[in-house]
């Protein structure tokens, strides 16, 4: 594992930007794994200046999205796919076509969308380069502390730290959703790198759970140190509390 500590969220956002615009500029076809949250938005925003001054092109760039609320319609301002849309997606010259998240549409469909969704990442040939925030329990995605953690993309029940964490984004608190649909293990692993940026004090527990000697599902982001090309971008609260 690489660890870079920046002196705060802009030159984090700026180191993780630069290792994911080296992916596109040695692979115009590169396939993103993407994440939401307030952590890569920094990132997001260096990559759209990059793309604005000429120096990155997305025409044929693939992404595919970590996770998504369930259910929640993906034109709702407070879902995954809208967060993207504003980010990054209509920023820069990416196709629709080009753009994957899970489907949060339908609690009913929701096992079938999971299978299509991981055959979809098989077919475009795996993730290039996985970009991953941390919650503050440990969780990638919304792969939440558990006695076992699952492979492929799956609905999830979200825990009672992420409601708290996340619940003050939505615009009504009580209208989150109390589930999610994730990218599993599996998918995140199967991504040739893997980058996980975290920054503030809020994320020390987790990013210290995740670094330290132990691998274990209560922390699902520990076991990250057993994937070969792993490199966490953090600014010194995350990293020294
Ligand atoms: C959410 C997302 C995660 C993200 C985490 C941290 O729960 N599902 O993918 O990493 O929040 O978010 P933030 O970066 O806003 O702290």
């Amino acid at each position: 594992m690489k660890i870079i500590v920046c002196k705060n969220y802009e030159e984090m956002s700026q180191k993780g930007a630069a290792l994911i615009a080296d992916v596109i500029k040695s692979n115009p076809k590169a396939i993103l794994g993407l994440a939401t949250g307030n952590s890569p938005i920094g990132i997001y925003r260096n990559l759209v200046a990059a793309y604005e001054r000429g120096e990155l092109d997305f025409a044929e760039v693939r992404s595919f999205n970590l996770d998504e609320y369930l259910p929640i319609d993906p034109t709702d301002p407070n879902s995954y796919c809208a967060f993207m849309h504003e980010n990054l997606w209509d920023k820069v010259n990416m196709k629709s076509e080009n753009c994957n998240i899970p489907s949060g549409k339908s609690v009913e469909d929701a096992e079938a969308e999971c299978r299509a969704y991981d055959a979809r990442i098989q077919a475009a040939g795996g993730i290039d380069i996985q970009l991953l925030g941390i919650g503050r329990n440990g969780h990638i995605g919304f792969n939440e502390p558990a006695d076992a953690l699952l492979m492929g993309t799956h609905p999830v029940t979200l825990t009672e730290s992420t409601l708290i964490a996340n619940g003050p984004l939505f615009d009504d608190p009580a209208k989150m959703p109390r589930h999610a649909v994730t990218m599993g293990l599996g998918g995140i692993f199967s991504a040739k790198k893997v980058l996980l940026v975290a920054n503030g004090k809020s994320k020390h527990e987790a990013i210290r759970g995740m670094i330290g000697d132990e691998v274990t599902t209560s922390n699902p982001a520990s076991l990250l140190k057993l994937h070969p090309d792993l490199t966490l971008i953090c600014d010194e609260e995350a990293y020294n509390g």
